[in-house]
């Protein structure tokens, strides 16, 4: 057995978080040697429901779970915690929009990042899951005063695999066959999902593949525009309409990826993240901006991986989304958060 690890999951009694506990505790994310500490934060109105899950976790009887503690305190969830999965938001429902959530989530994520900073362990990193992700990423970075900025990330893993899930049905291959998609910018309808560099197990790109079976290179490209980006940039929105409430077991399987990833190091090709820019691809430094990502497992995090062409299409598409992300950004600082 691996020495124990202690995550904090903020959020823990909502529906992401009743999605997590169960696979984080079975070994789904740090894998089958590592026992792990949980600590589940809720505010009193979910402590309740975070208290049931606490009790369900206890008849599960995991080999792995060494303990669960469910907290309204920021600093108790915190103290010592090594991976933080920051769940808790608001989340949208339907006709809402996402500027609506600036407000409400900041509150939320300067506190949790300045508890973070006062008590948990050396080498946490967090996943920033609770939108808008990226922005209370940057907030929580911001408000962790003492801590490298780099140790928060937000996710578009979610987004990554969609792509991955559209691309598979498209050529209708197994999605394990198609690597290195790129999500670039934020997690919004603003994202720009890239299948430039995208290849298959067999050594093909994705392109060429996506034009053998639509009839030729204009064919994949108008799929591409017309229905791939859309279907995928717009597919939280769509989970919405559908489900009457946004993305939860999806959602929750590419937190445990992220952080499985970010943990133990990355598998074939890169995936996506949001991490926080020092200026690549032209970014603005301070940004928390989704970009290929690897991790060796070695502690250090994810690294954006560096040298991408963009078409000019492409390059129009990533800075509208980073114009987004610097809107929302100056919208926070006007709030007097940053
Ligand atoms: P939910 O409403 O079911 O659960 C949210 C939980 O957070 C609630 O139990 C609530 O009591 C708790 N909470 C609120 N404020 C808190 C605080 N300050 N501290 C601790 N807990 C707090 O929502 P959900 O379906 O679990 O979704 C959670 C968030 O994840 C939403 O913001 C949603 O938009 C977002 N989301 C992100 C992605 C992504 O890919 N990044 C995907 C799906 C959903
Ligand atoms: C998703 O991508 O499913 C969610 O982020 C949508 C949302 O706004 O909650």
């Amino acid at each position: 057995m691996e020495r124990s690890s202690t995550i904090t999951i903020t959020g823990a009694g909502g529906q992401i978080g009743y999605a997590l506990l169960f696979r984080i505790a079975a070994g789904d994310m740090l894998g089958p040697d590592r026992p792990v500490r949980l600590r589940l934060l809720e505010i009193p109105q979910g402590v309740r429901a975070a208290e049931g899950a606490a009790l369900e976790l206890q008849d599960c009887a995991f080999p792995l779970l060494e303990s669960v503690d469910v907290t309204v305190s920021a600093e108790d969830a915190f103290d010592g915690a090594e991976i933080g999965m920051l769940v808790g938001a608001r989340p949208r429902g339907p006709g809402m929009e996402r500027a609506d959530l600036l407000a409400a989530n900041a509150g939320i994520f300067g506190p949790q990042g300045a508890a973070i900073a006062k008590g948990a362990a050396s080498g946490f990193r967090a996943v920033v899951v609770g939108n808008p992700a990226n922005t209370n990423a940057l907030i929580a970075a911001n408000a962790a005063e003492g801590m490298p900025e780099g140790r928060f990330t937000a996710l578009t893993r979610l987004d990554h695999n969609r792509a991955v899930g559209q691309l598979a049905e498209a050529l209708e291959i197994g999605a394990g066959a198609i690597a290195d998609v790129i999500i670039w910018g934020n997690h919004s309808a603003t994202q720009f999902p890239d299948i430039a560099h995208a290849q298959l197990a067999d050594g093909r790109t994705v392109f060429d593949a996506l034009a053998d079976r639509m009839g030729g290179p204009i064919a994949a490209l108008a799929w591409l525009d017309d229905v791939f980006i859309p279907r995928v940039a717009g597919r939280g929105a769509e989970i919405i309409e559908v489900r009457g409430s946004s993305s939860v077991a999806s959602a929750a399987n590419a937190a445990i990826e992220h952080v499985r990833d970010e943990q133990r190091g990355s598998r074939r090709g890169w995936t996506s993240a949001a991490v926080v820019s020092r200026g690549e691809y032209g970014v603005p430094e301070g940004l928390v901006c989704s970009f290929p990502v690897i991790s060796r497992g070695d502690g250090e995090g994810y690294r954006v991986v560096e040298g991408l062409d963009f078409d000019p299409r492409g390059r129009a598409l990533f800075e509208a989304s980073v114009a987004e992300l610097v809107a929302e950004r100056d919208a926070v600082r006007a709030l007097g958060v940053l």
